[in-house]
């Protein structure tokens, strides 16, 4: 460091500073919310009086049971497991019960609980309802790829009206776990590499699930995993996670912070350790960190049987001490396993656990029920003609189809081949997904039904009438090496005037357990696009998949290539809209693609190096094939006159603006990217980080100036001895449509 131009401005300890991304408006946020729960349900002391009243009429047994948690034995999520049975129901054993859905199905369960225990205190229902609940919606990863908070929020939010309308009080999301590694499965569901644009994202679809919050048409979001479930060794699902602090508290903690300031109910602690102690054991995590530093309100639910998996990570030697360990760590919830319902009581009676410590997890579990209003009206999710009402109705199936639109990147258009031109009479489909119903709903289809799910076949027919000859044939499978079918593919091939296909992976090769060594497409795929090449006629590829693929090969079999993820019940009408034209592509690249395995990691925002040309390997260079925050559209956008102020004060913000001119031939819409980088700092810091993003509409042959707001508290970073700084000094402002290429130039911050 430069101690001449640099001196830390803003020091402050780990325990006292307002944690990064922490502002005045989302504090008043939590304030606001606040006041709308006690508006809508008298006033705080009558809420305290009422729970403290019935905390002293419940035996212990009775509030061991409102923390726990069973699954319902239609939809496992997990490995087998307890599930919810009659005899736990009758003894008041149960708080609260997962992934059952349907009015009829949970009123049956509310109706066994209210008539048969002691104390009729209402179960609480949760879901995973990630990307939707009987409409899908694009894949989070897809959906990261329009850089659209706004569209992010309203899909959250008709999710949330779906599944309250269904009987569901909770859902299993937003995941805000970064990801920097492609070989993970968990990629999918998730923002992407980037901690900035995470946050953003963790704060529209926390507000965007909880949008009528405590009321009977919305849902109470979860902040998963927490913490750093997305970082395991080898990109392995459930390995261990070993991250310096820095990293830590920069790159994967602000995502859970920013779903508290966007007032998250809940969070569910991961299955990994961070750093040698389990998260599911971790005091540090959920009562430190999490309760003491942040101010969270809620109460925390550990993952499937995670509490009875601490034994198998040997931390513990048996299930009692398991219990004690995520009791005491502050873990109010025990989801499926059963460990708190059987050996809390002795572990109290032994002295491991006070009575103290589990009332206050009881009370944090009653004080949602109680918001809820369960407990003046148990049924009130429970509406049968609401449900046939709310449940994929036209607005929604209007919006997934916007949001599948929106989710798509367009990764190559070689000579403009698409959109596609009014002169195409004769279509050649193929592809094992090209008229799958199941596997566009993804890895998270919660109750969707592929009878729902248009297909791309069907899209297109939809699109294109009588006019257009279309022959499908799937060409191959994704598993087995059978080529059977690749003559026939060829040959209808060469009989059309653009062969369309449709390959990638199975919705479940990425979700939970699903990690990947090699990233290509699966089964003979690549060959099949090879031998549709050879054909002479272009080659449009549409890649559904789940993470970042190693493409080289595919590029090169490819005329054009969109990819377009899960898109879910709308996909095919979304992908006709592409392909005709009907809409101009705009989705940019969430996580990076490499060329090989070998690059991972391969995130966009790696640290400086002191031989910084020598980055490479002796048989590939470092780049990757397509940069995180890529993407093209069918227009062209040129960017001209960067413009900032030549310095800025710490406390304050800077307009960035720069004009972008569409000199295509459509209106489009772009995502404008900023990025910064730290020319001396203290310590060794990222060659770039995005630090701001607009997405603009620019109708063809228009320039607009595009600001971009830059928040000076967005420029420190934490040193070895965990204190925040934001060092005056130098910084490479850099603008431009994806992390590399960029024109830059140079602020002081003073
Ligand atoms: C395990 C997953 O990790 C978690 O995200 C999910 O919510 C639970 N299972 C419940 O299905």
């Amino acid at each position: 460091m430069n101690l001449n131009i640099k001196t830390n401005i803003l020091i402050v300890s780990l325990l006292l500073i307002p944690f990064k991304g922490v502002s005045a408006i989302s504090i008043s946020n939590i304030k606001a919310n606040n006041k709308t729960i006690n508006k809508s349900h008298k006033s705080e002391k009558s809420e305290s009086d009422f729970i403290n009243e019935l905390l002293r009429k419940m035996t212990l047994e009775e509030k061991i049971g409102q923390l726990s948690q069973y699954v319902g034995k239609e939809l496992l999520t997990g490995p087998l497991s307890k599930t919810l049975s009659d005899s736990l129901l009758e003894r008041g054993m149960i708080g609260s019960v997962l992934n059952i859905g349907g009015v009829e199905k949970i009123k049956r369960v509310q109706e066994l609980n209210m008539k048969h225990s002691r104390l009729k205190i209402p179960i609480l229902f949760g879901f995973d309802v990630i990307h939707g609940f009987k409409t899908i919606f694009p894949v989070p990863l897809a959906e990261a790829s329009s850089w659209d908070l706004d569209l992010m929020r309203r899909t959250a939010k008709a999710a949330s009206i779906e599944a309250s309308a269904s009987g569901i009080h909770w859902t299993f999301a937003p995941m805000v776990d970064i990801a920097r590694d492609p070989r993970w499965g968990r990629i999918v569901e998730g923002a992407g590499e980037d901690t900035y644009l995470g946050c953003k994202i963790a704060d529209a679809r926390v507000r965007g699930f909880q949008w009528n919050l405590w009321q009977p048409n919305s849902v109470m979001a979860c902040a998963k995993h927490f913490a750093v479930y997305g970082a395991p060794q080898g990109g392995v699902d459930y390995a261990p996670v070993d991250v310096s602090n820095t990293t830590l508290f920069e790159t994967y903690l602000p995502p859970y912070k920013a779903c508290i300031d966007a007032g998250v109910q809940t969070f569910m602690s991961a299955f990994n350790d961070v750093n040698g102690m389990p998260a599911t054991g971790s005091k540090f995590l959920l009562t430190d960190l999490l309760r003491k530093q942040w101010g969270f309100k809620g109460f925390v639910v550990s993952d499937w049987a995670a509490v009875a998996q601490l034994k198998n990570q040997g931390v513990v030697a048996n299930e009692e001490d398991a219990g004690t360990l995520a009791l005491n760590a502050g873990l109010d919830m025990n989801m499926t396993d059963g460990v708190y319902n059987a050996h809390l009581a002795e572990a109290i009676k032994k002295g491991k656990v006070s009575i103290e410590t589990v009332d206050e997890s009881v009370r944090r579990i009653l004080r949602v029920k109680y918001r809820l209003g369960l407990f003046k009206d148990p049924y009130r999710f429970l509406d049968l003609k609401r449900e046939k009402q709310e449940i994929r109705n036209d607005s929604i199936m209007k919006l997934a189809r916007e949001a599948a639109c929106k989710s798509v990147v367009l990764l190559k258009n070689d000579k403009d081949i698409l959109p596609l031109s009014k002169r195409i009479k004769r279509i050649a489909l193929i592809g094992p997904l090209a008229n799958d119903q199941n596997e566009l709903m993804g890895s998270w289809k919660a109750r969707g039904e592929k009878e729902d799910v248009v297909t791309v076949l069907q899209g297109i027919k939809n699109k294109s009438g009588n006019g257009i000859d279309i022959k499908y044939i799937r060409g191959c499978d994704w598993t087995d090496s059978s080529k059977a079918e690749f003559s026939e593919a060829v040959k209808i091939a060469k009989e059309s005037d653009v062969v369309i296909a449709v390959v990638g992976e199975k919705a479940l090769m990425s979700g939970e357990d699903r990690s990947r060594a090699y990233l290509n497409l699966p089964g003979v795929q690549e060959e099949l696009l090879e031998e549709l090449k050879k054909s002479g006629k272009p080659v449009i590829t549409v890649l559904m998949n789940g993470r970042p693929l190693t493409l080289a090969n595919v590029v090169k079999s490819s005329d054009a290539l969109l990819e377009t993820w899960f898109l879910g019940t709308q996909a095919g009408n979304a992908i006709a809209d592409i392909l005709f034209g009907d809409y101009n592509p705009s989705g940019k690249l969430t996580v990076s693609f490499p060329y090989a395995e070998g690059q991972i990691p391969n995130y966009y925002n790696y640290k400086r190096s002191g031989r910084p040309t020598y980055l490479k390997y002796i048989d590939l260079k470092k780049d990757n094939l397509f940069p995180f925050g890529f993407g093209l559209s069918y227009t062209k956008f040129t960017y001209s006159n960067l413009q900032c102020p030549p310095s800025f004060d710490s406390q304050g913000k800077a307009i960035v603006s720069i004009d972008v001119t569409n000199n295509g031939n459509y209106d489009g819409e772009e995502t404008v990217q900023l990025y910064v980088a730290d020319k001396v700092a203290s310590m060794v810091r990222p060659v770039k980080e995005l630090k701001g993003f607009k997405k603009v509409f620019i109708p063809k042959g228009k320039t607009i100036k595009v600001d971009i707001e830059l928040n000076s508290q967005e420029l420190g970073f934490w040193t070895n001895d965990m204190k925040y700084v934001v060092e005056p000094g130098e910084f490479n402002i850099m603008v431009g449509p994806n992390s590399e290429q960029l024109t830059t130039q140079t602020i002081i911050l003073k």
